[in-house]
């Protein structure tokens, strides 16, 4: 009876006080009509009611569910999650329960700050936009509280993408009710995925959530498995790397001598600089298990690199070749003319042995270099294949986890 008067009275203060709503004034017409109940009471009730319900030397029991509405943005540059979470948030007050048969009403609302609710705060998030300012919970003639806290969060997760674009990663949300103890509060937590929107890179693979032991602060923690799925970074980076590749292999069946295989290469190599500026900005890197992709493009760049100096020397060497012969056939004298009917040493045939020769060096030596490169480049890409099946990389250790004078926080 007394907790039935006190809650009447508490709905009271409220429509006095603060912002009556719609929904307030009609719940709040049948206390106005039954005036018996309204017990003017001290407001050291009201400041009795704020605490947590007590449930003697145990502590209390905060049942979790997490809805996973969406999961909307990732960036891995940043290593950023934004997701929206609905919870559910249900436990006894055993203060708040009434006689039905007085106050025959199985559910009342009531503004979540007339009485005790836990106030949650996110380790990992940059910012939690709760959507409702004042949320309202449910309370049974029991005592049973329920409360809905829906919210969208950016959160900070360590994305493992040694294997980008074929990621995936475990980022987790921690829970933490600052304001109690473990002592006078424990969560159990559930998590359903709720997720209904399929347009998307990552997607979330699996939900788990749990109450991790011995923290001196009541914790739950959700953990969204996020793998990636997009096709994209394939199409647009693998397929034009192979390509430049491929076409800087064609560009070794051109002759030595034409002066286009110079050009082709230096354009290819050029082409791919640019193309490869542009990739390193649109990979993400960190202090340990950068992505394997990174180390790939780098060792395509060394390909093109030596395969455009090789075609550059050959071709200078042979030029080099071909003016030497010419300037040691210039310094037979010009003084004499020559019989044109006395042929004699034609300027041409001396320089052709001699650039004959030099030419089926260069020739060999460039043919030799394609067998070479081509066999390189092959391997290279099993080796990569083989090296991006097998490596598996382990991330640093957290500083807060690592130096011996940091380690968790004794929460
Ligand atoms: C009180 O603690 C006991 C033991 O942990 C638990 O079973 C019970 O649900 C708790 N009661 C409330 C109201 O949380
Ligand atoms: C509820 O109120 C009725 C009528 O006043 C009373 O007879 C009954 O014992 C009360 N029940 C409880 C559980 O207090």
């Amino acid at each position: 009876m007394m907790v039935l008067r006190l809650l009447l009275h508490l709905a009271l203060l409220r429509l006095g006080t603060t912002q009556p709503s719609v929904q307030g004034h009609h719940f709040h017409r049948p206390v106005l009509a039954q005036p018996s109940f309204f017990d003017p009471n001290s407001p050291l009730e009201v400041q009795e009611i704020i605490q947590i319900p007590n449930n003697g030397s145990a502590p209390l029991l905060v049942d979790v569910q997490v809805a996973v509405l969406n999961v909307f943005d990732v960036d891995i540059l940043r290593y950023t999650v934004s997701s929206m979470l609905l919870l559910r948030l249900s436990w006894l007050d055993t203060r708040l329960a009434w006689n039905g048969s007085v106050y025959p009403r199985h559910m009342v609302t009531r503004p979540w700050d007339a009485l005790w609710t836990p106030g949650l705060i996110i380790q990992e998030a940059l910012w939690v936009d709760w959507q409702e300012q004042s949320p309202r919970a449910q309370v049974d003639q029991d005592g049973h509280v329920e409360l809905q806290l829906a919210l969208t969060t950016e959160t900070n997760c360590d994305f493992e993408l040694l294997h980008f674009p074929r990621d995936q990663s475990d980022c987790t949300l921690s829970f933490h009710a600052l304001s109690n103890t473990a002592m006078q509060l424990e969560f159990q937590a559930h998590v359903v995925n709720e997720i209904v929107s399929v347009k998307r890179e990552y997607v979330v693979r699996d939900l788990t959530a749990r109450v991790p032991p011995q923290r001196r602060v009541p914790c739950f923690q959700v953990t969204l498995r996020l793998q990636n799925t997009a096709l994209k970074t394939i199409i647009a980076l693998l397929v034009p790397g192979e390509a430049l590749l491929l076409a800087d292999v064609c560009g070794g069946l051109l002759p030595l001598q034409a002066t286009e295989r110079t050009a082709y290469k230096v354009t290819l190599l050029l082409g791919y600089l640019v193309f490869h500026s542009s990739l390193v900005d649109g990979l993400p890197s960190s202090s340990s298990c950068n992505p394997l992709l990174i180390y790939y493009f780098v060792i395509l760049l060394l390909l093109l690199f030596i395969s455009t100096m090789e075609t550059v020397l050959l071709t200078g060497l042979l030029a080099r070749s071909h003016l030497g012969a010419k300037s040691s056939l210039r310094p037979a004298p010009s003084g004499e003319q020559q019989d044109p009917g006395n042929p004699g040493p034609n300027p041409e045939e001396v320089p052709r042995g001699v650039r004959g020769s030099w030419r089926s060096w260069a020739e060999a030596a460039d043919h030799t270099f394609f067998l070479v490169y081509v066999t390189g480049v092959v391997c290279c890409q099993f080796a990569f294949a083989g090296f991006w099946m097998w490596t598996t990389c382990k991330s640093d250790p957290a500083p807060g986890k690592a130096v011996p004078h940091g380690g968790q926080p004794k929460m």
